[in-house]
C-alpha cells in the first residue's frame, strides 16, 4: 500500500499589515471588540497590484526547497482557492508556468475556506492511485480583495496569504484519513454574490463584497468541526489523548475554543495563529502547519488532525502523521 506524506512546507504573507488599531480609523469599531470576539490582532492585505498567484509562487518555492526537489520532479499542481487570478485560465497552471514546472496535471477547485484540505485530500487520492508522484498542494486566498470595507461584520475577519505543501509517496503514512463533505442548504448564510452566470448583487444597495450571517455560521462551524474530527478519529481507530497537534481552521478564537472544549483537546495541542493572520479561507490551515513546523513545534512523525469549514458550506479533514 501506498500512502503520501507531506515532505515541505512553506507560505507566503503579503507585507502589508493591518493591525486593529488601524481598522478603528477605517470603520465604526474597536481593536478590544475584534481581539475579544475574534482573536484577530493583525492580518495581512495583499498590494493592489499582487494576486493570489503571486503569493502562491513564493509559498512553493520555499515548499518545494524545503523538500529538497527539483521543479521537474512535480507531476501535479493543485491549488484551493475562492479567489483565483482569473476565472480561467486555471490558477495552477499559471502557477505551473511562472515557476518553470513542467507541463503536468495543472486545476484548481473551490470549496471556500475548506478548500485546501479538498486539495490535499485530492493529491492523496492521486499518489495513492499511482497517478502522481509528486505534489505540490497549495491554498491560497485574497478575501481582503472582496469585502466591503465598511462593513465591520465582516471587514475585520479576513486577511490574505498562501500556504504550500509538496505530498510524495511514502511506505508508511503520512496521511492516515480524509474525510471531506458539503451541504448547499446554507448557501444563503455566507456568499459573494456576484459570479460569471449569476448576479445576486441588489443595484444601489451595498457595494458588492461578501455576505455573511456570522452568528448562524459560527454555530453551525462549531458543530461541524466538531463532528467531521470525531469523525477522523474514530474512523482511524485513533484516541484524541494521542493526538499531538489540531491545526483548525483559524476563523476566530471562540470557534477553535468551543471545538476544542467539544473535542476534550487541551488549547495547548491546538496551533494559532488566527491572531497574527486573521480568517485567510484556503490558506489559513497550510500557513498554520507551516508556522508550526517551522517553529519546532510539530515535529516528524507526530500525529497531526487538519480540519476546516467554509461557505457552502464546505468541511473536511485530514489525519497525518507528519
Ligand atoms: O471562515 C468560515 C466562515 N466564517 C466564520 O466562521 C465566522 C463565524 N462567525 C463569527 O466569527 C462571529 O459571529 C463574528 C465575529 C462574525 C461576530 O461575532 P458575534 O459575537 O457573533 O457578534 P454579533 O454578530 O452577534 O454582533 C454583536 C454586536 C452587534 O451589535 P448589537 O446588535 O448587539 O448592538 C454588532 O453590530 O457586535 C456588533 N459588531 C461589532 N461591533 C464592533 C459586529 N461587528 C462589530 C465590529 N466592531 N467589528
Amino acid at each position: 500500500m501506498t500512502y503520501s506524506r507531506i515532505a515541505g512546507t512553506g507560505r507566503y504573507l503579503p507585507e502589508k499589515i493591518l493591525t486593529n488599531a488601524d481598522l478603528e480609523k477605517i470603520v465604526d469599531t474597536t481593536a478590544e471588540w475584534i481581539k475579544t470576539r475574534t482573536g484577530v490582532e493583525r492580518r495581512h492585505c495583499c498590494a493592489p497590484d499582487q494576486t493570489t498567484s503571486d503569493m502562491c509562487v513564493e509559498a512553493a518555492k520555499i515548499a518545494i526547497d524545503d523538500a529538497g526537489i527539483n521543479l521537474s520532479d512535480i507531476d501535479m499542481v493543485v491549488i484551493g482557492t475562492t479567489t483565483p487570478d482569473l476565472i480561467f485560465p486555471n490558477i495552477a497552471t499559471l502557477v505551473q508556468h511562472r515557476l518553470g514546472i513542467p507541463a503536468c496535471i495543472a486545476f484548481s477547485l473551490e470549496a471556500a475556506c475548506t478548500g485546501f484540505i479538498y486539495a490535499l485530500t485530492t493529491a492523496d487520492k492521486f499518489i495513492k492511485a499511482d497517478e502522481a508522484k509528486c505534489v505540490l498542494v497549495i491554498g491560497a486566498e485574497c478575501l481582503t480583495k472582496l469585502v466591503d470595507w465598511n462593513d465591520r461584520n465582516t471587514c475585520v475577519l479576513f486577511g490574505d496569504g498562501a500556504g504550500a505543501v509538496i505530498l510524495k509517496p511514502s511506505e508508511k503514512p503520512g496521511i492516515i484519513s480524509c474525510h471531506l463533505g458539503a451541504d448547499g442548504q446554507y448557501k444563503d448564510l455566507l456568499y459573494y454574490p456576484v459570479g460569471p452566470s449569476k448576479d445576486l448583487h441588489k443595484a444601489g444597495t451595498d457595494e458588492v463584497a461578501i455576505i455573511m450571517a456570522g452568528k448562524e455560521v459560527f454555530k453551525v462551524a462549531v458543530n461541524m468541526l466538531g463532528k467531521v474530527a470525531t469523525q477522523a478519529l474514530e474512523s482511524s481507530g485513533i484516541s484524541k489523548d494521542e493526538l499531538d497537534w489540531l491545526i483548525p481552521h483559524q476563523a476566530n478564537i471562540r470557534i477553535i475554543q468551543a471545538t476544542a472544549k467539544r473535542l476534550k483537546i487541551p488549547m495547548e495541542k491546538v496551533v494559532l495563529t488566527v491572531q497574527d493572520h486573521g480568517n485567510t479561507s484556503a490558506a489559513s490551515v497550510p500557513m498554520a502547519l507551516d508556522v508550526a513546523v517551522r517553529d519546532g513545534r510539530v515535529k516528524r512523525d507526530q500525529l497531526v488532525l487538519m480540519e476546516a469549514f467554509g461557505g457552502g458550506f464546505t468541511w473536511g479533514s485530514v489525519l497525518m502523521r507528519f
